[in-house]
């Protein structure tokens, strides 16, 4: 179904209203963006500019009002929900802002449940959480449970729940959010990591400009719209 020429990811006026009538809002108003494979982004932008709204329709949580959102070539907004649960399934992995472990069951669990949910069999499961949580660095934690956990490696428990299925694209809504300044820079290291040797495209929103420095292109959200986009930056340069 895929077309390998085409970007990873396309938006063309994408719009997304939320509420009918007078009450009606406007999240959205004619995104634009190309995402190419391999690439480490950071979006920033003032609160309620649109990032996590835009970030819902990559990650196929969500569909835009209007406009077209391309996968390899392939039209989303045109698939049925089902289909875009496999799309979801196959290609994105998610870390989103508050963790969302489950408290009493233990990491190695908690990172097994994408493939539970898809089905493998036990073994493979098992084999394949260990390696993940030994990509991140965790391998000796893998029977604690969050609470014994500190919030660095609550959030590497989750970046490893979304790297199990081998994605194509880490989709991250303000992963730092919660931690201190070392924590996140660890978080960095390991999200340029898994961009650079697993070939992982990474997305990523952040508020802070330390944690953006970690990206190659810097997308600037305002008033739901793109509104300029920087390319080439150097990894552990200044962002403005
Ligand atoms: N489900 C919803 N129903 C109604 N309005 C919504 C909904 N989700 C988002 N909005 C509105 O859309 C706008 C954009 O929200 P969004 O969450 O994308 O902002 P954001 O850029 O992620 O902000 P933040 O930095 O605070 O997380 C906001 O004004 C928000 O109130
Ligand atoms: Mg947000």
């Amino acid at each position: 179904m895929a077309d390998s020429d085409a970007p990873l990811i396309q938006l063309r006026r994408i719009i997304k209203t939320f509420g009918e009538g007078p009450t009606a809002f406007q999240a959205l108003k004619g995104v634009d963006l190309e995402i190419a494979a391999g690439d480490f982004i950071a979006v920033m932008g003032p609160s309620g500019s649109g990032k996590s709204t835009t970030m819902n329709i990559l990650g196929c949580l969500d569909v835009p009002t209007s406009g077209e959102f391309l996968f390899k070539g392939v039209h989303v907004e045109k698939l049925e929900r089902d289909q875009r649960a496999l799309l979801r399934r196959k290609y994105l992995g998610f870390v989103f802002q508050g963790f969302n472990l489950l408290a009493r069951t233990s990491a190695l669990e908690n990172v097994e449940l994408p493939l539970l949910y898809r089905g493998d069999p036990k073994a493979q499961r098992r084999e394949a959480a260990m390696a993940a949580l030994d990509k991140v660095g965790l391998k000796n934690w893998w029977d604690h449970t969050p609470a014994e956990l500190s919030g660095g490696q609550q959030q590497r428990v989750a970046i490893a729940r979304a790297i199990v299925t081998n994605p194509d694209v880490l989709l991250a809504d303000e992963p730092t959010g919660n931690l201190d300044s070392e924590r996140s820079v660890e978080i960095m290291e390991l999200l340029t990591d898994l961009n650079k040797n697993s070939g992982i495209t990474v997305l990523m929103v952040t508020h802070e400009p330390d944690m953006a420095a970690f990206a190659r292109t810097i997308i600037h959200f305002k008033d739901g719209l793109v509104e300029r986009i920087e390319t080439g930056h150097h990894q552990g340069e200044r962002v403005e």
